[in-house]
C-alpha cells in the first residue's frame, strides 16, 4: 500500500471487532477493522484476513467463527499485538458452537463459514450469521488515526 493510501486510510474511521475460532484444538482470535455485514437475506457478514501473515488459515479451516464487539481497548490490543498463543490466557470466554465468545463483549454473533474469496494479499471470509446476542449497552470504539477512539 502506498504511503499516500495509508495516510488516507488513517483518516477513515472504522469499526473494530475481535474474530475468533477454534483451530487444531487451539483458540485463535484477532482484532479486525474489516468486519461488515454483507447480506440480510440470507444473513451474511464478512471480514478480511491478511494472507501475508497467515491470518486466513484458522478461519479457512474451521466451520464456525465468532465476531465480538468490545469497548475495551485492552482487549483489542491483546488480540492485535500479544503473542498469539497467550491471547486467551488472560481472557474470560465461553464456547458456543465450539468457538470462543468473549465474556466482556457487549455484543457478539456466531457465524458458519460459507465462502473464502482470495483477492490480492487478503481473503474475504464470509459467514452466515446463525446467532446474535446484544449483551449490554456500550460506548463503541472506532479505529481512527492509529488509535481506538470513543465516538460518544
Ligand atoms: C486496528 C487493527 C485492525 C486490524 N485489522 C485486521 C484485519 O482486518 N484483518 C487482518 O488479517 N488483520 C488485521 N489486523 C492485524 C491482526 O490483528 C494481527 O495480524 C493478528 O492479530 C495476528 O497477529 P500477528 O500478526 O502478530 O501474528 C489488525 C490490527 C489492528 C491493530
Amino acid at each position: 500500500m502506498s504511503e499516500e493510501l495509508k495516510g488516507l486510510m488513517r483518516r477513515f474511521p472504522l469499526g473494530v471487532a475481535v474474530v475468533t475460532t477454534k483451530w487444531r484444538d487451539k483458540l485463535v482470535g484477532m482484532t479486525v477493522n474489516t468486519f461488515n455485514s454483507l447480506s440480510m437475506s440470507p444473513p451474511l457478514a464478512l471480514f478480511l484476513a491478511d494472507r501475508t501473515r497467515g491470518n486466513d488459515v484458522p478461519f479457512r479451516e474451521s466451520e464456525f467463527f465468532s465476531v465480538n464487539l468490545t469497548d475495551d481497548k485492552d482487549i483489542l490490543n491483546t488480540f492485535a499485538v500479544s503473542p498469539v498463543e497467550t491471547r486467551f490466557r488472560k481472557m474470560k470466554y465461553e464456547l458456543e458452537e465450539g468457538v470462543p465468545v468473549l465474556t466482556e463483549a457487549y455484543a457478539y454473533m456466531i457465524l458458519r463459514k460459507v465462502q473464502v474469496i482470495d483477492v490480492g494479499d487478503h481473503s474475504i471470509i464470509v459467514g452466515e450469521v446463525i446467532k446474535t446476542r446484544m449483551v449490554r449497552d456500550a460506548d463503541p470504539l472506532v479505529y481512527y488515526d492509529r488509535d481506538y477512539r470513543k465516538i460518544c
